[in-house]
């Protein structure tokens, strides 16, 4: 049966875990929707893992519908979830036109990066029939404002604030949240705020389901690799165990364990 967001909804009110992995071609697409991963997401880490840049800014919506259409090509019944690039969500109209591009391509959902001041570009993406995930917290397409890839929320304002943008993103229609990098007891506080699936990624095991890259999870890896990642590569014969193990991981509640938290 093929993951749909009432499954996430469903997983929610169950109280059961779902995994995402980031997918970007269609080979990857078939492995990973095979080995029960619920979700996969065409995300501008791909600027950086498959273009080399050193971070997401220069990837454009041509980019992720490309990949987007490689990956439901492949795809065996997992939730497909779209990326919008670097300032596409700067206005309603901006975003409309790139999610219209993305979902055309074969997504079931886009994600967007900001906090309470995307309401009204939710809002209309939703009435457009477009299912939204909000990504907060260390939203990478700000790496110049933040000064540079850090964990956010750390103050008591800050997570106060991160919470109120949970909020007012779930009351402006957002379907599935995305926290990244955020304290383990932020989260905690956050996802019982909420109605609505929370992803994380170096959020906790509080989250309702986890996601990480998947070059970062095989282990393919340049440079340093940051605390909230595992290499499930570890262990296993091929890639497609490494794909499963990451799956009951998440599902078994065993994935992230504490020294992946902050
Ligand atoms: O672009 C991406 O792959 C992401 C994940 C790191 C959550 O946004």
């Amino acid at each position: 049966m093929a993951v749909t967001l009432r499954t996430l909804q469903q997983c929610k009110l169950d109280g059961k875990k779902f995994s995402v992995l980031t997918a970007y071609d269609a080979t990857f697409s078939h492995q990973i929707s095979s080995a029960g991963i619920d979700v996969m997401l065409i995300g501008d880490s791909l600027g950086m893992v498959l273009q080399g840049h050193d971070s997401t800014l220069p990837v454009t919506t041509a980019d992720i519908a490309y990949h987007t259409a490689a990956v439901a090509r492949g795809n065996q019944g997992a939730l497909i979830m779209a990326d919008l690039p670097f300032m596409t969500a700067a206005t309603p109209e901006r975003a409309l036109d790139a999610a219209h591009t993305l979902m055309a391509a074969g997504a079931n959902m886009v994600k967007l990066e900001g906090a309470g001041w995307l309401a009204d570009t939710i809002g209309i993406l939703k009435r457009n029939g477009v299912p939204v995930c909000a990504h907060l917290g260390l939203t990478p397409q700000s790496v110049n404002a933040f000064g540079g890839y850090r964990v956010q929320g750390r103050e008591a304002d800050a997570a106060k604030k991160m919470i109120a943008d949970a909020k007012a993103l779930e009351a402006a229609g957002a379907d599935v949240l995305l926290l990244e990098c955020v304290p383990r007891a932020v989260t905690a506080e956050l996802v019982a705020a909420v109605g609505i699936p929370v992803i994380g990624i170096g959020a906790g095991p509080e989250c309702d389901g986890q996601v990480l890259v998947m070059h970062d999870m095989l282990g393919v890896t340049v440079g340093k690799t940051a605390r909230f990642v595992k290499n499930f590569m570890d262990g296993q014969d091929n890639i497609n165990a490494a794909f499963k193990a990451y799956d009951e991981a998440v599902k078994s509640g065993n994935f992230p364990a504490s020294e992946h938290c902050f």
